[in-house]
């Protein structure tokens, strides 16, 4: 959360810190502001809200100094508000700072400061940050020194950028638990959290480790730890698009990602998928060691996980358990050289999923990631990465990273099972053949979104949703709900179908939405006759299937919508199943008029925890 751009060179650095916060937006966005050195002075403009709001200030046009840093925010510490916005400045203005994480301990440094006669004016525990430095370099006379002992005294996660005009001609930058990259270009250099916000300019990367030092300059760049003893690190060249970050043509990067799915999972599928070989970069894991597998992650990603779970038991006949990474990282949990961890994130940077990690790998567990940003923090922590190949997902809301994530892990289950022999050669290659069908049966039903957007106009003015499924549907139900809520801000809940009658039922009344997903054999008739008792009591039935259900037509005839999706192998009919819902989502939210690439409240990567 938070997004912090740099830019130091030969031309104005204005354009470069905008252009980078538009593309870091998805980070953040209750305020934003840029400092630039001119001559002696730094020029700070913030404002709060969106970057067109700072874009639009006249004052922009007035700073021409080539050394600046930028800030979009995540509210943690303090309201959205112009004192609270970042860069943050020192008593004296002498130094300018921004910050992406949580300062932990700001309310003893904030002593400290007051101690020293410093006098903080915002709500925000960044402004300890510069006048910390101010308090350090007074100490010692160099303000690299004086950066490194605060860093040193800090406690809580950063990224973060200073510049001030004691050393016109650079950036100094730190890091700890938040994302930071440095991208290399020609007499100019740029330092951003995440690459898709200077991936125009360069495709040079430095990967920031935690408890590093930088010092950018326009034609050198020196890295140290935080005892400032110098260090090397590894320039990677990153084969990404900058094209693939733009809209192209749609309304809204959501509708983009969703109509992207085909192509993703085709794209997925192909770097694991040769011909009928399942590869996957895991040589040398003895599978038959490991006798439970957990699966941990948060929001849409832990949706994955659930929805591919009974594919892991069905091929490898493994215990599997899915957890939040919110709730692994602060339990005892029962691992050891003998369990199997695999964490999934979109971004690589989620903070629960990182020390959930970390956690697993003190407890000497096998951790494998399935991640889709490259170079991620996650992915340099794991001792094993696999990537899904959906490209950048900038909309808040994800759903191409998740239809990637669960062909992903579906893969991996059969990878497994073929290791340890759990499922015959036949079985592996029938779910196979269905892999290699998903991506022209995601595509079929982007075809004609017609009867999605005419139920969003039918629910959109509802206040509560239910979703429910069994099996498998339920992780459907669960990520149909999460994309309904965080971009309609409608109150929507998903059970599996079966708790109904144990107490949400007393909230359905005539004319409250109730979507009812069934793609599995074993559970059809079950939640069919669940849908029929909410019918009973007024519910607007949605119902999602695959299956011909013939048989149930007078049934059916009392439900107000059907909508089919292609017919598949229950461990891929999360995928087919979700597409309508995240269509669904979208349009109800688009009826709304409301943000849906940037819903309230809501970043992307959420670094802190
Ligand atoms: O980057 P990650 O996959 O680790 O992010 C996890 C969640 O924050 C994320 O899936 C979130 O729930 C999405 N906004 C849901 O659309």
């Amino acid at each position: 959360m938070c997004g912090i751009v740099g830019y130091v060179g030969k031309e104005r650095a204005v354009p470069y810190l905008i252009e980078g916060l538009k593309r870091l937006e998805y980070r953040g966005y209750d305020s934003a502001g840029v400092a630039v050195l001119n001559k002696d002075t730094i020029d700070v403009v913030k404002d709060v809200g969106r970057v067109k709001n700072l874009e639009s200030e006249p004052m922009l046009d007035l700073l021409n100094g080539t050394v600046g840093i930028a800030h979009t925010r995540w509210a943690t510490h303090g309201k959205p508000s112009k004192v609270n916005a970042h860069p943050h400045l020192d008593n004296s203005k002498t130094f300018a700072v921004v910050h992406n994480g949580i300062i932990e301990n700001y309310n003893e440094i904030k002593t400290l400061l007051q101690e020293n006669g410093y006098t903080l004016f915002s709500t925000s525990d960044t402004e300890v940050i510069p006048n910390l430095i101010s308090l350090n370099y007074k100490k010692c006379n160099d303000v690299l020194k004086a950066v490194s002992q605060t860093v040193k005294e800090l406690q809580g996660s950063f990224a973060l950028e200073v510049i001030s005009p004691l050393i016109p001609d650079r950036i100094i930058i730190a890091k700890k638990d938040c994302p930071l990259v440095v991208g290399v270009g020609k007499n100019e250099n740029y330092v951003a959290s995440d690459m898709p916000a200077i991936l125009e300019h360069t495709k040079s990367f430095y990967f920031i480790e935690d408890l590093e030092i930088g010092v950018i300059k326009s034609d050198s760049i020196t890295f140290y730890d935080f005892d400032l003893n110098e260090k090397q690190k590894e320039l990677k060249d990153v084969d990404l698009d900058a094209v693939a970050s733009e809209k192209n043509g749609y309304d809204d990067y959501m509708l983009k990602e969703i109509n992207e799915q085909s192509q993703v999972i085709k794209e997925t599928i192909g770097t694991a998928l040769d011909g009928d070989k399942i590869t996957l970069p895991l040589d040398n894991i003895d599978f038959s060691k490991y006798d439970k597998i957990y699966i941990v992650a948060c929001g849409t990603a832990m949706h994955a996980g659930i929805a591919s779970k009974y594919a892991f038991e069905k091929y490898c006949r493994k215990n599997v358990i899915v957890e939040p990474a919110s709730e692994f990282r602060y339990k005892d949990p029962i691992i050891d050289e003998h369990t199997l961890c695999i964490f999934i994130s979109q971004s690589g940077e989620t903070a629960d999923t990182i020390a959930a990690l970390k956690l697993a790998k003190q407890n000497k567990a096998l951790t494998i990631a399935i991640v889709n940003v490259i170079g991620s923090s996650i992915t340099r922590l794991a001792d094993y990465t696999l990537y899904t190949h959906a490209g950048p997902e900038i909309a808040v809301a994800s759903t191409k990273a998740y239809t990637c994530q669960i062909i992903l892990l579906v893969l991996l289950a059969l990878y497994i099972a073929q290791d340890l022999k759990t499922c015959d050669e036949e079985q592996i290659k029938k779910l196979e053949n269905e892999i290699k069908l998903i991506p022209d049966k995601v595509k079929q039903e982007l075809e004609d979104t017609e009867k999605i957007k005419k139920i969003a106009r039918d629910i959109y003015v509802n206040s509560d949703v239910f979703f429910i499924g069994r099996l498998s549907d339920y992780a459907t139900a669960l990520e149909g709900s999460l994309k309904l809520k965080e971009i309609s801000y409608i109150h929507s809940e998903a059970y599996p179908a079966g708790e109904l009658k144990h107490g949400p039922i007393a909230l359905i009344e005539n004319g409250v939405p109730v979507i009812g997903i069934a793609t599995n054999e074993k559970v059809i008739a079950k939640i069919i006759s669940n849908l029929e008792e909410v019918v009973t009591r007024g519910a607007k039935v949605v119902f999602i299937t695959n299956k011909d259900l013939s048989e149930y037509s007078s049934t059916l005839s009392e439900f107000s919508y059907i909508i089919d999706v292609p017919d598949c192998d229950d461990a891929l009919s999360p995928i087919v199943s979700i597409v309508p819902l995240q269509l669904l989502a979208y349009y109800i939210s688009k009826n709304k008029n409301l943000d849906v690439d940037k819903p309230r409240n809501l970043a992307k990567s959420v670094t802190v925890e």
